[in-house]
Formats: structure tokens, C-alpha cells, sequence
């Protein structure tokens, strides 16, 4: 899509398309969209159910319950666990040479990690790993959608009757792990029902997986294009941190959202009209050249730019920051230490999503030699 950004933060900035949706493309004006959530509602509907949908005061109590839980703390706090889930991942990779990294770790590490801080044990995941599976071909295909919305929905209700019964099983017995969390943290704040706690843990599973699978996955292909950067990071393992960054600027996983007008609006001198949606482009924010020099090359020594938009910005700023970052630093790292010749990790053929959301791939078959 990006130079089709470019062409749009030039020429046509802020843009009515043919679906009478406006379009945002540049820095300024994306950061203007996400930082006024009383003129830019989030609400689609009236009867939105997930956090990520709502505008104050209900969006305050979700968030007020949920930033208690996702601290940085707590993400340091699953590092073992992340580092556990990664090695078995990773040892399983022994004795081939070759390998779908989407299937073998993109997908299955998010999933392992969320599932089992929830309290979800091991042989209750196939439904979250097929789901998620589901959703990544779902993205990818192009013929329409009746193939994948079926069996995604029964699975979708199967998902959310089982967050029901942890929650009734976690009321009588609490546990060291998230669903007992929340359930605690309700107890202090008073009036979430059942069913708003399980739309909360099924959008965990929404907005953790396939964006975290995403990133590692962009990552590594980013990697396997940067030669030099690869290098760097063998002689310096701290850079890590860095790459993970400006791979979340370079290639974002989430390239959009989306607003209302709540109420007559000027943006980029095109005066906009309450009511109207607008297509919020993260992607091409995060590639605009009057804020960020070379904005088109992957730079890991950026200094004194303004921060990327890739979790977006304002008060739906995405809570799964540290989770997600530590995850994919965690994996990269073992990937270096493990596979002696990370240059030999060759990605043999890209299959892209086709989503205007997402940018990822639906996989990454790669060859690779372990450490002996
Ligand atoms: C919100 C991106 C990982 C949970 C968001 C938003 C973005 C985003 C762009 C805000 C969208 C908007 O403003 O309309 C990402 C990316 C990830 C990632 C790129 C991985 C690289 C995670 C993880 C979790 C998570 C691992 C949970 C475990 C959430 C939640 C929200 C959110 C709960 C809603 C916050 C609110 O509405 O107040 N994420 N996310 N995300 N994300 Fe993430």
C-alpha cells in the first residue's frame, strides 16, 4: 500500500472516496482524529460491546479496570512464561530445515501466551488456535467471506460460552490468572456483568493475536531484507528493542481504524460533516515524510522523531504495548541464539494478507539451520 500513501499524503490528504467514507493519510491530521475522541467517536453503533468501540464515560470504566491490569509490571511479570512458551516453540523447529513460521510461531506464541495468562490450560486451546488461524486466512482471502464466517462464528460462540464458565468456575475458585483478575477488580469497581467481562477476554483474543503474530512475523521478514541490521543485532542483542520499533513504524500490523464525526469539523481545510466516518490511516501516518526523514527507509538510529502511531494514539491507546513488544523481542532473541545462521533463514515466498487493516502474511515458509 505504501505508494499508494504517498501518492495520497501529497495529492489528496484528506479524501472523500466513492464509499462516502473521508480518508486521512498524513501524521498531523491522523493525530488530530485520535487525540479528540469528543468530535471522533469510536462508537459504530449503539449497541457496541467491545472497549475498543466505546466513547466516555463508558470507555473510561473498561479502561480504568483493564490499565490496573496491563502494566509494564505485568508484562515483565510474564517474561519466564513468554521465554518458556518460546523455547518449546522454537525446539519443536529441530530436525526439519524448513518451516511455515506463521503456523510454528507467529500465531501460536500470542495465543499461547493470552490463553494461558486468562487460565485457559494447554488442552483447551485448539478452538482459540483454529479460530485464530481462521481469522488470518479470513483476512486473506479475496472470493468473499461465506468460506470462513461460518465456522468463525460457531467457533466465536463456542469461545465466549467458554469464558462464561471460566468466569462461573473462577467466582467459586479463584486462580492466579487473569479471568480471576478481572473478577477482583470488578468486586472494586462495581457494575460490569457477566457478559461485559466476556466480550472484554473475547476482544483480548480479537486484538492480541493476530496483531502480535503480525509484528513478529514483520519483523523477521524485515530482517531477512536488512542484512545489515540482522549483523548488528548479532554483535549487539540490546538493539533489539530498536528494530522492534521501527518495524512497528515501518511495517505496522494494525494500518487503520476508523471514527464518526460527532460534530461539524475542519480538517486539512476540508470541512467535514457530523456524521461522517473517516478511514484513519495509521500506515501511512507512520510513513509521512514531513515528520519522519526517510520516512520510506528502515532506519533503527531515528532520533528525535515523534512517536509512531502503530498502537495509535489518545484514549484508545492500545493496552497490550508491553505484552506485545516483550513477546516479540523475547522470540527474536531466542531465534538469534538458537539458529546459528539467521542469515540462512531465507524466506522462500511471501503470501500477503489482503486486509486494509492488517498488514502481515498469511505465511512465511522459511529454511533455516539450528546451533549445534
Ligand atoms: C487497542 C494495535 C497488541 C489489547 C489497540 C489500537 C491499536 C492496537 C492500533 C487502537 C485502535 C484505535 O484507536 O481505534 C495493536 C498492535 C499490537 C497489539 C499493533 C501488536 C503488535 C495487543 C495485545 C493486547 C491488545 C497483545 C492484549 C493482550 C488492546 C485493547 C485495546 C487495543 C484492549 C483497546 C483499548 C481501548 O479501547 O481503550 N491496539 N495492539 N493489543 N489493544 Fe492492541
Amino acid at each position: 500500500p505504501f505508494p499508494l500513501y504517498r501518492q495520497m499524503r501529497d495529492t489528496n490528504a484528506v479524501y472523500k472516496d466513492t464509499n462516502h467514507s473521508w480518508n486521512v493519510f498524513r501524521y498531523e491530521d491522523v493525530k488530530q482524529v485520535l487525540n479528540d475522541h469528543n468530535t471522533f467517536s469510536s462508537q459504530v453503533s449503539f449497541e457496541e460491546r467491545s472497549i475498543l468501540s466505546m466513547d466516555p464515560p463508558r470507555h473510561q470504566k473498561y479502561r480504568s479496570m483493564a490499565s490496573q491490569l496491563f502494566t509494564p509490571k505485568m508484562a515483565m511479570g510474564m517474561a519466564p512464561r513468554i521465554s518458556a512458551v518460546v523455547k518449546e516453540l522454537i525446539s519443536a523447529l529441530r530436525g526439519q530445515e524448513e518451516t511455515d513460521l506463521v503456523r510454528s510461531l507467529s500465531i501460536p506464541l500470542p495465543l499461547y501466551v493470552l490463553t494461558d495468562w486468562l487460565g485457559v490450560p494447554p488442552e483447551d486451546r485448539l478452538p482459540f488456535q483454529r479460530w485464530s488461524e481462521l481469522e488470518v486466512k479470513y483476512n486473506s482471502y479475496t472470493g468473499g467471506m461465506d468460506a470462513y464466517e461460518n465456522e468463525s462464528e460457531t467457533l466465536q460462540d463456542e469461545l465466549c460460552s467458554y469464558f462464561q464458565w471460566m468466569i462461573d468456575n473462577r467466582r467459586r475458585q479463584p486462580k492466579d490468572d487473569l479471568v480471576s483478575a478481572l473478577l477482583s477488580v470488578k468486586a472494586d469497581t462495581g457494575g460490569f456483568t457477566d457478559g461485559e467481562l466476556v466480550d472484554f477476554c473475547f476482544l483480548l483474543i480479537i486484538g492480541g493475536i493476530e496483531t502480535t503474530a503480525h509484528l513478529l512475523t514483520n519483523t523477521v521478514l524485515t530482517l531477512d531484507e536488512h542484512p545489515a541490521v540482522l549483523q548488528r543485532l548479532r554483535n549487539d542483542p540490546d538493539a533489539v528493542s530498536k528494530v522492534i520499533d521501527e518495524v512497528l513504524r515501518y511495517r505496522s500490523p494494525v494500518q487503520s481504524t476508523f471514527r464518526i464525526v460527532l460534530h461539524d469539523v475542519e480538517i486539512g481545510g476540508h470541512l467535514i460533516d457530523r456524521g461522517e466516518p473517516i478511514n484513519v490511516w495509521l500506515g501511512a501516518a507512520n510513513r509521512d515524510e514531513r515528520i519522519f526523514e526517510n520516512a520510506e527507509t528502515f532506519d533503527i538510529d531515528r532520533k528525535n522523531n515523534p512517536k509512531h502511531l502503530a498502537f495509535s494514539s489518545g484514549i484508545h491507546h492500545c493496552l497490550g504495548v508491553h505484552l506485545a513488544k516483550l513477546e516479540v523481542k523475547i522470540a527474536i532473541t531466542e531465534l538469534l541464539t538458537q539458529i546459528s545462521q539467521f542469515e540462512r533463514i531465507r524466506v522462500k515466498e511471501l503470501v500477503p494478507i489482503h486486509s486494509t487493516v492488517l498488514l502481515g502474511l498469511e505465511s512465511l515458509p522459511i529454511n533455516y539451520k539450528f546451533v549445534e
